[in-house]
């Protein structure tokens, strides 16, 4: 098991019995029982049956407090009743055409007026949309190579399958990068065609785009890195990357799929830096599938049917776009982010006070209604960093505060807690007072664990 204490992993064994059931079947016929390898926990993951507001079930009746949100997707929360009135309509029409429909274009509208956005596609995953991002890049400039940050993750797909989770013995200098595979089975000659920057090092990345310049076609980021826990850019990081991209002719790409539901008008509006290409995701359309790859005009119109491949079968299906703009226009609106952030802010003071009362080393890094807890106090600005989080701590934390019933945050110490539009402040409160329990024992454990990568 993930290193915790002998009792909490007591506890967790004798609360979750059907859950390791399911999954000892679930393994025989499925690779370690589960359909992400981001799902997988060690020994074995929760099973859940149902869900609802800000608050999730699993197999064995345990009910808990959900801070995570289906990894930052259900910033509507569970089960939206909006949402879910709709889309009972919404299944009756039919669930996939083969045509676009009325939807796509109101969703259209809905989305370029509030991510400042000349055009945009629609597809299902975020995966598929940063991997269309990078080919629009490429056939716009003509060139290949694609900047990414060390610690950032883009979805599963072979270019940007670089420098994921790197450990320290394969990351190399921390200025100038290693480009280590994320993966096995991700061809070298791909690799090769990617480059890597440390994150918030601005004199770092301007001096591997100029030593390769004429052959870059995007740079490619987080604006504020969620698979390394809450990473918020230094100031002017965002600005110099896209006076570095004009400079090159390159194709800046904001990879929103997290963002854009954190901010009313995702990282871009918030920072106030404009990409060439945006990547939407995650809780646009209030936890139905859908993307989006947006952006400027001239490189939309790359896109063209016999030369630059944009497709997908369920791409605008009729279902996703409809929840797309239910939940645009009528969940996540500013009054119900006003409201969330407040919650945010509440949860993140009362984190600060517990930590200190309790003489943790940790801090809380946040914005509005997301945010993160690293153990073992130093800042962390890049991946290099994070590297340095006690990450044996966070699992503690972690299962402890699953064993009383709250889901504090993602899956993993790379993850980040999701405040819906439907939790309260007594959720806020329970998660608070669960909290200073947990730090207490965590006060009273000392466990070191190696970062194990899951991607
Ligand atoms: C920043 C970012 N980009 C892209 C993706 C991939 O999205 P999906 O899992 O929908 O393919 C993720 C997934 O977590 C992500 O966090």
């Amino acid at each position: 098991m993930v290193n915790v204490p002998e009792e909490e992993a007591r506890v967790y064994a004798e609360r979750t019995k059907l859950s390791r059931r399911l999954f000892e079947g679930n393994s025989k016929l499925t690779p370690f029982g589960v359909h992400s390898n981001y799902r997988f926990v060690d020994p074995y993951p929760l099973y859940v049956s149902r869900a609802r507001g800000d608050r999730l079930w699993d197999v064995d009746g345990n009910e808990y407090l959900d801070f995570n949100m289906g990894f930052g997707v259900l910033v509507s929360g569970h089960a939206h009743p909006t949402l879910v009135s709709a889309m009972r309509d919404a299944i009756g029409e039919g669930t996939i055409y083969g045509f676009e429909c009325e939807d796509t274009y109101t969703l259209g509208g809905i989305l370029t007026k509030r991510f400042g956005l000349d055009m945009v596609r629609f597809s299902t995953t975020g995966l598929e949309a940063t991997h269309h991002a990078v080919r629009i890049a490429r056939a716009h400039t003509s060139r290949k190579k694609v900047l990414k940050f060390e610690g950032c993750y883009h979805g599963s797909h072979d270019t940007l399958l670089v420098s994921i989770k790197p450990t320290a013995d394969k990351a190399g200098d921390p200025r100038r990068p290693n480009r280590v595979p994320a993966s096995q089975g991700v061809p070298q000659e791909v690799v090769d065609n990617t480059l890597v920057a440390p994150f918030n090092d601005l004199e770092a990345t301007e001096r591997i785009v100029e030593e390769n310049s004429g052959d870059l076609a995007a740079v490619i980021l987080e604006p504020i890195p969620m698979n390394m826990g809450f990473v918020p850019p230094k100031k002017g990081f965002l600005e110099g990357l896209r006076k570095l991209c004009d400079k090159e002719g390159c194709v800046l790409i904001f990879d929103e799929v997290k963002t854009s539901g954190k901010f009313y008008s995702g990282a871009a509006g918030y920072f106030g830096v404009k990409p060439d290409l945006m990547v939407l995701g995650k809780a646009i359309a209030g936890g139905y599938p859908l993307s989006v790859v947006g952006g400027k005009r001239e490189v939309m119109e790359t896109i063209v049917p016999g030369k630059v491949s944009h497709a997908g079968t369920f791409n605008s299906n009729p279902l996703s776009v409809r929840a797309g703009v239910v939940t645009m226009s009528q969940i996540l609106t500013e009054q119900a982010y006003s409201e969330a952030y407040r919650l945010g802010d509440e949860l993140a003071a009362g984190y600060r006070d517990s930590l200190a009362d309790r003489r943790i080393n940790a801090y809380v890094e946040w914005i509005g209604l997301s945010g993160a807890v690293f153990f073992g106090g130093k800042r962390v600005e890049n991946w290099r960093d994070f590297l340095k989080c006690d990450v044996g701590a966070w699992w503690t934390y972690y299962i402890a505060m699953l064993n009383r019933g709250v889901i504090p945050g993602g899956t993993g110490p790379d993850e980040q807690w999701t405040i819906s539009v439907q939790h309260t402040e007594d959720s806020v409160k329970k998660h608070l007072e669960v909290l200073d329990q947990v730090l207490v024992k965590l006060r009273e454990s000392k466990l070191t664990m190696d970062l194990v990568e899951a991607i």
